[in-house]
Parts: structure tokens; sequence; C-alpha cells
């Protein structure tokens, strides 16, 4: 049996971000881990729009496959495991049979839903993605002097795709409460306080720039960046490690990550500020020859 490409790729891609952490964590210099980051979420993100809501669904449950799988028989033996019709909702055939049940439910809302749930998915994933994408222009390109009107102009339009997103989100999440294998009401509400973090942090950002605060905004921009990364990136690499270590309760380890993913990225983001703006930290890299 072929490989699923997309998956394995993205094991690859993986291994190579883990050592550019490692990297980064040596040099104190994440640019390259960031650039990174951002290159995998648009491969993962972008591959909805060319292949489909369910071959995307089937790919992203394939990556979690793998862990899961271990040490299972060939019936689902836990309550977090379970199986689909025809095995349809994974990239690897007939190999693992076995699958996150929070998987399992999340491909079949999306290819046996109404369409306007497919599309609502569609839009919140490429308004994200717009904004993950611009989030990074504007921490690279801070709004100083030439880049004054550009960087005013991409906010601009980053908040409106935020909303946009957002009230795609929530949306979506409205309909939780249904799905078990999420965690129902908990998913729900957990989806819709992930939400309010991270919209609270853009709201905290433009509030301070309006009233002219710039370091304040600065600090609000680092703590959005740190929520959106949580939304995304904590979410699905942190799954990955608890899905099978919690396998035997049901929706325990998506609840996590629902609830945990965005104040996770925003305690991570702000203890890294906090870090770079000691004043030995700010000295010893203005020492360094300028990128
Ligand atoms: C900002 C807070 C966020 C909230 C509240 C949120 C909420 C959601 C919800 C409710 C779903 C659909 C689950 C379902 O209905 O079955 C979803 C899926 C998804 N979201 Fe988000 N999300 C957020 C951030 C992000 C970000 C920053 C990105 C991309 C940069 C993103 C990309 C995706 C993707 C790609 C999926 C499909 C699952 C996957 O392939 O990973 N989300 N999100």
């Amino acid at each position: 049996m072929a490989l699923p490409i997309g998956v394995m790729t993205v094991y690859a891609a993986l291994a190579v971000w883990g050592v550019l952490l490692a990297r980064g964590l040596k040099q104190r210099s994440f640019r390259a881990f960031l650039l990174f980051g951002v290159g995998l979420m648009l491969f993962l993100n972008i591959g909805y729009v060319v292949n489909g809501v369910p071959h995307a669904i089937a790919s992203f449950i394939g990556i979690y496959d793998v862990l899961m799988n271990i040490g299972l028989g060939t019936a689902p033996e836990a309550a977090a495991v379970a199986t689909c019709p025809e095995n349809s909702c994974t990239t690897w055939g007939d190999r693992f049979v076995n699958h996150p049940a929070w998987g399992t439910a999340f491909y079949d809302r999306f290819t046996n839903g109404p369409a306007l749930r497919s599309n609502l998915l569609i839009g919140h994933i490429v308004l994200n993605s717009v904004v993950f994408v611009l989030m990074h222009v504007q921490l690279f390109r801070p709004g100083y002097g030439p880049a004054k009107s550009t960087h005013r102009l991409l906010g601009r339009v980053s908040f409106i795709c935020l909303t946009l997103s957002l009230i795609c989100a929530v949306w979506l999440a409205s309909e939780h409460g249904a799905v078990p294998e999420y965690g129902g009401v908990l998913a729900q509400y957990g989806f819709y306080s992930m939400a309010a973090f991270v919209y609270g942090c853009a709201i905290m950002m433009i509030v301070a720039i309006r009233s002219g605060d710039v370091s304040r905004h600065r600090v609000w921009a680092i703590r959005f960046i740190g929520s959106m990364w949580g939304a995304f990136w904590l979410f699905r690499v942190v799954l990955f490690v608890v899905d099978p270590l919690l396998r035997n309760t049901e929706a325990l380890a998506i609840l996590i990550v629902i609830w945990g993913a965005a104040p996770g990225g925003i305690v991570i983001a702000e203890l890294a500020r906090r870090k770079w703006d000691r004043p030995a930290a700010r000295d010893a890299a203005s020492e360094l020859p300028a990128e």
C-alpha cells in the first residue's frame, strides 16, 4: 500500500521544525522557526481549498492515526477511539482502522453535512490563514517611519479578516453541543473562549494604538500573536502528543487543547516578551549585527 504523501511530508516537516526550534533556543533567534511554522500552516490549510474539505480532513486525521494506533487491536478498545464507514476518513487506506473519535466526527460533520457548514469552515480557514501570515508581516515590519501607512492598512485588513473568520468559527462551534466526540457543550464553550481570548487581545491592541500608546500596542500585539499561535499550532502539536495518552477517556484530550491552546499561547508569548525586554537581553541584542 502506498504511503500517504501529505502525511509523510508533514512528518518530515515536523522533524525539520524540531531542529529549527532547538537551534532557535540555542541562538535565541526564532525567526526561522516562526517562518517555517507559517509555511507549514499554509501547506496544511491550502489543502482544504485545493483538495477539498473531505480529503483535507482525511489527511489531517492521518497525521494523528499513527500514534493513536500504537498498541491497539483492530476493534476500537478505547473511549476516545472510533472507526468510520469504509475507513474513508483517513489517507492511510486500510493500514489504520482506528482513529481519534473527534476525527471521525469531524469527517462525518463535513462529508455528510450541509454545504453551508463546509463553506463556513473554508471561510474560517482562508481568513484566519491570511491573518496568520499578515501578523508576521506586521511583527517583522512594525509601523515606524516609512512603514507606518502600510502597517496601518494591513492592520485594518487583518482585523476585518479576523472578525469574519471568528464569526465563521463561532457559528461552527455553536453546533458542537450535539457532538459528544468533541466534548459536547464543553467544546462549544471552549471554542467560544478561544475566540474571546484571540479577539480580546486584538481589541486591546487596537485600543492601545488608538490612544497613542505604542509600547502597550506592542505588548498586546505579541499577546495576540501568541493567542493565534496557540489556537493553531499549540492546539495541534499538543493534541498530537496527548491524544494517544488520554485515549481511554472520551473527549478529554481534545477538550484540553480547545480550552488551553489560546491562553497557553498568550502565556508563552508574554514570558518570551518579558525575557527579550529585560535590559540585559536588549543590550546583548543591540551588540549583534543587524539581520
Ligand atoms: C482564533 C481562534 C480560533 C477559533 C475559535 C477556531 C475555531 C475552529 C472551529 C470551531 C473549527 C471547526 C471544528 C468543527 O466545527 O468541526 C476549526 C477548525 C479549523 N481551524 Fe480554527 N479556530 C481558531 C483559530 C484558527 C487559526 C489561527 C487557524 C489558521 C491559521 C485555524 C484553522 C483551522 C483549520 C485548518 C481547521 C480545520 C481543522 C484542521 O485541519 O486543523 N483556526 N477552528
